[in-house]
């Protein structure tokens, strides 16, 4: 059921869905009906929003590294890095932090309302999000080169015929749940401003307890160009392409006068309502 679109962009469709291939059927299957548990984390985002970036907070913080960030994390929908059988699933250490990228619909563990692991999304202004995941898909990404021009790939991210599907669909499908006991909510931009208020927010949701010494470590350690050359993100080669420019705001060396115009008008539609806003756009 593997589909190849314009300029050999390979994915497949799960439920309606554009989504990567190494998201198969079975893996999504088995990350639906993973029984949760109080202490697991879920951390989800679009593509290209900052969830490496948070992950390596999670796990800092949560003190439960292994020997590279991909043996601490466990992406159960994906087929490709670090596919856990349910019986590793089992036996991992607690607390758990599973990775998704997917809407609130088709989350890990089954409607989110419904099971007690804690999900923290992370969502990036949208401008940005589309930049950075056409470099990162332009000959970098393992999951079907892309090989259309920077305006071939504005129009697909616009019809939601990226991996993932329609940006607008999922951040919406998270925020309108944005105030269930069991779902933190968090923007790029705001972890970017003021990273230690950010993971204030992150420790209070997760009942951690953090000296002052630890948040300091942990500043550090995020820091762009510090966690761009940490090795304990293991395989630093397939992690260095996770890490562009780290900013906010490079869609401004990406987007024409007229796609921003375009834009600008989509999100006004898009948003009407919803409350929610993004800096730097
Ligand atoms: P850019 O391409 O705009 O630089 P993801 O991890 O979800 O794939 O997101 C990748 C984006 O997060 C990239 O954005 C990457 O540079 C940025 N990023 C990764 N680590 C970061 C960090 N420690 N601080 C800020 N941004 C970071």
């Amino acid at each position: 059921d593997l589909k190849i679109g314009e300029h050999g962009y390979k994915y497949r469709l799960l439920e309606g869905r554009v989504m990567p291939p190494y998201v198969t059927p079975n893996r999504y299957l088995l990350s639906r009906r993973i029984e949760t548990k109080t202490s697991d984390i879920c951390f989800i985002s679009f593509p290209k929003s900052g969830s490496t970036w948070l992950s390596y907070i999670l796990v800092l913080m949560t003190e439960n590294q292994s020997t590279s960030l991909r043996d601490s994390l466990h992406w159960v929908e994906s087929s490709w890095t670090y596919p856990r059988s349910e019986e590793d699933l089992r036996k991992a250490s607690d607390p758990r932090i599973f990775k998704s990228h997917m809407p609130y619909d088709m989350a890990l563990g089954g409607v989110p309302a419904n099971n007690p692991c804690r999900y923290i999304y992370i969502a990036r202004n949208p401008k940005d999000v589309i930049t950075s995941y056409f470099h990162f898909e332009k000959g970098k990404s393992w999951a079907g080169y892309y090989e259309g021009d920077w305006d071939h790939w504005f129009e697909q991210f616009v019809k939601g015929r990226v991996q993932r599907g329609d940006w607008f669909h999922h951040v919406l499908s998270w925020w309108e749940h944005r105030d269930s006991d069991n779902i933190l909510f968090l923007k790029y931009e705001d972890l970017k401003k003021d990273t230690a208020a950010a993971l204030k927010r992150i420790a209070a949701f997760l009942n951690i307890e953090l000296s002052a010494a630890k948040i300091n470590d942990i500043l550090e350690r995020v820091q762009f160009q510090t966690m761009k050359s940490d090795d304990v993100l293991g395989d630093v080669k397939e992690f260095d392409k996770f890490f562009r420019k780290g900013t906010v705001g490079s869609w401004k060396e990406q987007f024409t006068v007229s796609q921003n115009e375009f834009f600008d008008e989509l999100c006004r539609e898009k948003f009407a309502g919803t409350g929610l806003t993004f800096d730097g756009m």
